[in-house]
């Protein structure tokens, strides 16, 4: 009911009456007035006058779907958004739901994870009422092969997103990291369920540092946030929006094109261009230049030996003054 009662404020411009409310939706004023201080309790700044009834002033940072549909002009992606205060991880919540048949589309955003994880089972540092910590699930119709370019199209989402948002230089570290004055705000991880021939679900993991003021010691060489870079707080809603959107547009050329249509822009966005890396994959490491993004998405690498390596996948340091930094 609560949530039925913040449609129709949200829906009216100045004040809209008790005995409108009540009529649109067929309750009596002492329901309308428990939930109007239900409302209140969730942060939601309500005005009530006993003459012209009632008028949202002011809605909370709160990640709900009441909050973010209303900014969505996507169709599939966030047509069912699950909003926990704390969970887990939004991956491993969204895992569950797609074993049992979620559809395609449905997102879980969290304000705070207790287990967030980060590619090759690193922790994902996830503090309450800072961050956005999302998962998508989809289902595309394509071969398993090509799904590892699901992440770059998601990467170039977010920094369209992030770039509409805030007016700074965003890049890709290949392939799922967003980095803002040589630093990272978000991490994207990507996982999978299929197989050799057959692709189930992927479950795309989003995790940005928005407003977050100090980054832990450990980790602040390498991390930052959106608020440390730009001065300024940022509604978390309108960036989880703008992705979703975003990513709806990109996933839907991807598939009918593939990854080739966004080769261009990972080139441009690229942060590893011209560099010197070390690419670690599960059975080597590589050490070489990074030459150009294939039509696949796969990074080429010119190692030392001038031998030229295609690569798929990897957890990639970029070479400073003296030595690798650590990602
Ligand atoms: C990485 O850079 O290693 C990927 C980080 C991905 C973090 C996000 S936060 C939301 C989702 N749930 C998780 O447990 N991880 C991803």
């Amino acid at each position: 009911m609560k949530n039925k009662i913040l449609e129709c404020l949200k829906g009216s411009y100045g004040y809209v009456s008790g005995e409108k409310i009540s009529n649109s939706l067929n309750v009596s004023r002492t329901t309308i007035w428990k939930n109007i201080n239900k409302l209140r309790e969730l942060g939601y700044k309500i005005e009530s006058s006993s003459k012209k009834g009632y008028k949202l002033l002011e809605s909370p940072d709160i990640l709900t779907e009441e909050e973010i549909k209303p900014l969505l002009t996507s169709s599939c992606i966030g047509k069912r958004i699950l909003h926990y205060e704390e969970i887990n991880s939004t991956n491993d919540k969204l895992r569950i739901l797609a074993k049992d048949g979620e559809n395609e589309g449905t997102v879980v955003i969290a304000n705070s994870q207790t287990d967030g994880k980060g590619r090759l089972q690193r922790e994902w540092i996830s503090d309450k009422d800072k961050n956005i910590y999302m998962s998508m699930l989809i289902k595309p119709n394509i071969p398993p092969y090509v799904a590892s370019g699901i992440t770059q199209v998601v990467a170039i989402s977010v920094v369209k997103a992030l770039e509409t948002i805030y007016n700074l230089d965003f890049s890709i570290k290949w392939p799922n990291d967003i980095i803002l004055n040589g630093k990272k705000v978000c991490g994207i991880l990507t996982e999978m369920d299929g197989e050799i021939d057959k692709l189930n679900y992927i479950i795309i993991g989003i995790g940005v540092n928005v407003n977050q003021e100090i980054i832990s010691e450990e980790i602040k060489d390498k991390a930052t946030s959106l608020l440390i870079e730009s001065k300024k707080n940022a509604d978390r809603r309108q960036i989880i929006a703008s992705i979703l959107n975003e990513f709806e547009k990109n996933y839907n050329i991807f598939k009918v094109n593939g990854i080739s249509t966004f080769v261009d822009k990972l080139k441009n966005y690229s942060a590893l261009m011209n560099k010197r890396v070390k690419v670690s994959t599960s059975y080597k490491t590589i050490v070489g230049d990074v030459i150009d993004i294939d039509n696949e998405g796969y990074l080429v690498v010119r190692t030392e030996t001038g031998e030229i390596k295609n690569i798929i996948s990897g957890d990639i340091s970029i070479r400073g003054e003296n030595s690798y930094l650590p990602d």
